[in-house]
């Protein structure tokens, strides 16, 4: 395998992204031989540990994330021995030159610096780094989104980033572009002539994006409760996805030829604002409820999240993009914390046939579902056996897990980690395309502020609050549950 030498610094080594998914993926790249042959796992956090602890706790870890039949004693101890472990306080300028000592080498090697931080060190992580020497050309700096709170601090932060970074060096995560199903969204656009000549608004009715979530905020209160569904999911993961769905082909398969034509999608963006947020979005925040079975909290009841909170757990918004292609297309975006069930999908919704002959249809739909399971599913009407010509939905069915039985499923990030070392871009988002989906979320946002104060409640285990069936009833659609 050709990888390039490379070692990693995992910024933020004892944090629950860390040790639930960087490292398993890491194991799993070193498991299959993926990983260069002597990269070395630099890790660095406050807690004062030993590297033998430090290695414990990331054994624990990934005896936990990774199925039993994948982990072995053999490889975890070669594993192990790649990693080390660096205790340092990640505000501090002294602290990364004890750190640029202890790694030695003055950063000729290349080497990939992973901020599993809160977002508020990017900005002086990356000003440490330079100021110690260790951001040398050599260097990729990896960022988790949100990046920002809103277009000014994105802007803020890609710009203290870019003081020390070029952009071909910056890789924004987006973890949902790592996922299987949605890489192949972009194969089955623009691998098969089937679907163009009927990708476009004379023939979608609508678009559905659906991420919803059973678990709730779990130990993560604090970062949610000033964040929300917005800023955590839909500004990000679902407008991601809206993106692979609506973009002209590439010219090529590259960074920047894809990164060029999501750009675009972002930009078309109708934008809503003012009043319009009554209408085209609903914000909604679970109170308490049954999931499987189990009551479950109200989420201000949550830890760490205020008695008073009005963070939204839940949204859905009508967007358009004003196009040539999708002009009067509605692409519904909705996600949400306990709901009723888990599940990642998009519905593309074909336009009725303009003329019936049959009574009562509907289908004519493909579904992609990214998860729980990987499958694409066009959803057609056909007769049901027998005299008579009497409808019903059939389905052509694709289940990526029976198609290939014998390969593993690869977790996003795996492929994301592999794609940073080896320094591929392509599923990772650009700094115009983090600023463009800010701007557009921005003034839904304010919106928000003066003319939608308050999050709707929606019984934990539901499909969310009433105004999100509404907001697809009134224009005669339904949601796809
Ligand atoms: C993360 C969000 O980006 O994505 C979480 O911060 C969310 O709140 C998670 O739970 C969902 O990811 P997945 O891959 O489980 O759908």
């Amino acid at each position: 395998m050709n990888t390039p030498p490379c070692d990693m610094l995992v910024l933020g080594g004892t944090g629950d992204l860390s040790l639930h998914k960087l490292l398993p993926a890491l194991y799993h790249l070193h498991r299959e031989g993926r990983l260069p042959g002597d990269m070395r796992i630099h890790t660095a956090a406050l807690d004062s540990l030993s590297r033998d602890a430090y290695l414990a706790l990331a054994e624990r870890n990934c005896r936990a994330q990774v199925a039993r039949s994948e982990f072995d004693n053999d490889t975890w101890q070669g594993f192990a021995a790649r990693i080390d472990y660096f205790s340092m306080d990640l505000s501090q300028s002294a602290d990364f030159n004890r750190l640029g000592k202890w790694l030695g080498d003055g950063c000729q090697r290349g080497r990939v610096y992973y901020l599993a931080t809160a977002p508020d060190l990017f900005e002086p992580i990356a000003e440490h780094l330079h100021n110690a020497g260790l951001a040398g050309p050599h260097t990729r700096i990896v960022l988790e989104k949100p990046i920002g709170h809103s277009l000014e601090s994105a802007r803020e932060i890609n710009r203290s980033i870019g003081r020390v970074f070029e952009e071909s060096q910056v890789f924004r995560i987006d973890h949902y572009l790592g996922k299987e199903t949605v890489q192949n969204l972009m194969a089955l656009r623009f691998a098969n002539a089937l679907f163009e000549p009927v990708w476009r608004a004379g023939h979608i009715d609508h678009v559905q994006i659906t991420v919803s979530e059973t678990l709730g905020v779990e130990n993560r209160g604090a970062y949610y409760d000033h964040t929300g569904a917005m800023r955590d999911m839909l500004q990000n993961h679902l407008l991601q996805l809206l993106c692979l769905v609506a973009m002209e082909a590439p010219v090529h398969f590259d960074a920047e030829s894809v990164r060029n034509e999501k750009v675009k999608i972002l930009q078309a963006l109708k934008p809503i604002s003012g009043l319009d947020v009554q209408d085209k979005t609903v914000r909604g925040q679970y109170s308490a409820g049954h999931i499987g079975g189990q009551e479950v909290p109200a989420y201000y009841f949550e830890k760490n999240v205020d008695n008073d909170s009005d963070t939204e757990t839940f949204v859905a918004v009508q967007a358009e993009i004003d196009n040539w292609r999708w002009a009067g297309v509605p692409f519904y975006l909705r996600t949400g914390k306990r709901m009723a069930r888990k599940c990642s999908e998009i519905v593309i919704q074909f336009k009725p046939v303009p003329h019936r002959l049959f009574d009562g249809s509907q289908a004519n739909r493909l579904l992609i579902r990214l998860q729980p399971e990987e499958r694409i599913s066009l959803q057609l009407m056909g007769k049901s056996p027998g005299k008579g010509m009497r409808l019903t939905p059939m389905e052509l069915d694709l289940n990526l897990a029976q198609v290939f039985p014998q390969k593993r499923r690869w977790d996003a990030y795996e492929r994301l980690l592999l794609d940073v070392i080896e320094g591929d871009s392509t599923l990772f988002m650009r700094r115009d395309e983090v600023e463009a989906a800010w701007a557009w979320v921005d003034p839904i946002l304010s919106g928000w502020d003066s003319y939608y104060p308050n999050s709707r409640p929606y019984p934990a285990g539901s499909n969310g609050p009433e105004q999100a069936q509404s907001l697809l009833e009134l224009a005669g659609r339904e949601w796809h549950d």
